[in-house]
């Protein structure tokens, strides 16, 4: 198992350089079995959730999953049994990485046979001590694992990518956010999008005039009161528009409040 954690990343530091650092204890940790470690951090290691890296606030370990291939050319896969396109990662070869890298939180298999992925799961994977992904490629991965290993499939949406690497930074990066101390302003991520079951308000900045659109009047009244009471009204009229769902649910717990 290979690890990327604190002070190991700067801009010029490479992927393999990174991967040297040892796993910290009681550091939120996201742990990823993957056929493309030189991937990671990728994207992670830029802005807040890079700079939250290197501070140590969270640490990145990774497992190559080619490690545990069999045979001279460490084969990882195999045919579809039964026939098929495409090929299915071996379930030995994925039970040898997943029992080679000690599992933090849950275990989870991006795929997009999974429970949807949403704002609910990442503040619950963040009030954990971290998450444990499994990345897919080709067709998938042999049932039986998922089966072994009471493996929880996770969909980042109605679409199929190549492979669970983005879909796991993707879910690292939302969950990052919301750990302690990684954004400056906390109060950002209560009043955004999905945090009260309401897409946000538009937002605006200076200039107040920009090419003849003006920022909402309401916006440049000092009344915190109602702003905030504007904001709440935009955030409604735009989730009722655009996503009925969240606009069901919203009513509903209204209802259930009295
Ligand atoms: C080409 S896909 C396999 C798709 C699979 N044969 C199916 O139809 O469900 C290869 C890998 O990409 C990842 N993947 C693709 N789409 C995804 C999605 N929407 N959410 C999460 N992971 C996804 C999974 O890890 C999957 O094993």
């Amino acid at each position: 198992m290979r690890s990327v954690g604190r002070k190991s990343i700067s801009a010029s530091a490479t992927p393999r350089a990174l991967m040297e650092e040892k796993v910290l204890a009681n550091v939120w940790t996201a742990r990823v079995l993957t056929l493309y470690p030189e991937m990671f951090p990728g994207p992670l290691g830029q802005s807040l959730t890079g700079r939250a890296l290197k501070d140590g606030l969270w640490q990145l370990a990774l497992t190559n999953i080619r490690e545990h291939g069999l045979g001279k050319h460490r084969a990882v896969d195999d045919t579809p049994t039964g026939g098929g396109a495409g090929m299915v990662l071996r379930p030995d070869v994925l039970d040898a990485a997943i029992r080679a890298a000690p599992v933090t939180g849950p275990l989870l298999y991006l795929s997009p046979r999974g429970q949807r992925f949403d704002q609910a799961m990442a503040r619950e994977l963040a009030a954990g001590p971290g998450v444990t992904l499994l990345c897919g490629r080709f067709e998938g991965v042999d049932e039986r694992v998922i089966e072994a290993h009471g493996i929880i499939e996770v969909s980042l949406g109605d679409f199929v990518l190549t492979g669970g690497e983005i879909p796991a930074m993707a879910l690292i990066d939302a969950t990052v956010r919301l750990l302690p101390n990684v954004l400056g302003n906390a109060a950002s991520t209560e009043e955004e999008s999905f945090s009260h079951g309401l897409l946000e308000h538009p937002q605006y900045t200076r200039p107040n005039d920009w090419e003849g659109r003006k920022v909402p009047d309401i916006l440049l009244s000092g009344h915190h009161a109602a702003i905030e009471a504007w904001r709440r009204e935009q955030a409604e009229e735009i989730t009722r528009a655009r996503r009925p769902d969240l606009w069901a649910d919203y009513q509903a717990r209204k209802d259930a409040k009295g």
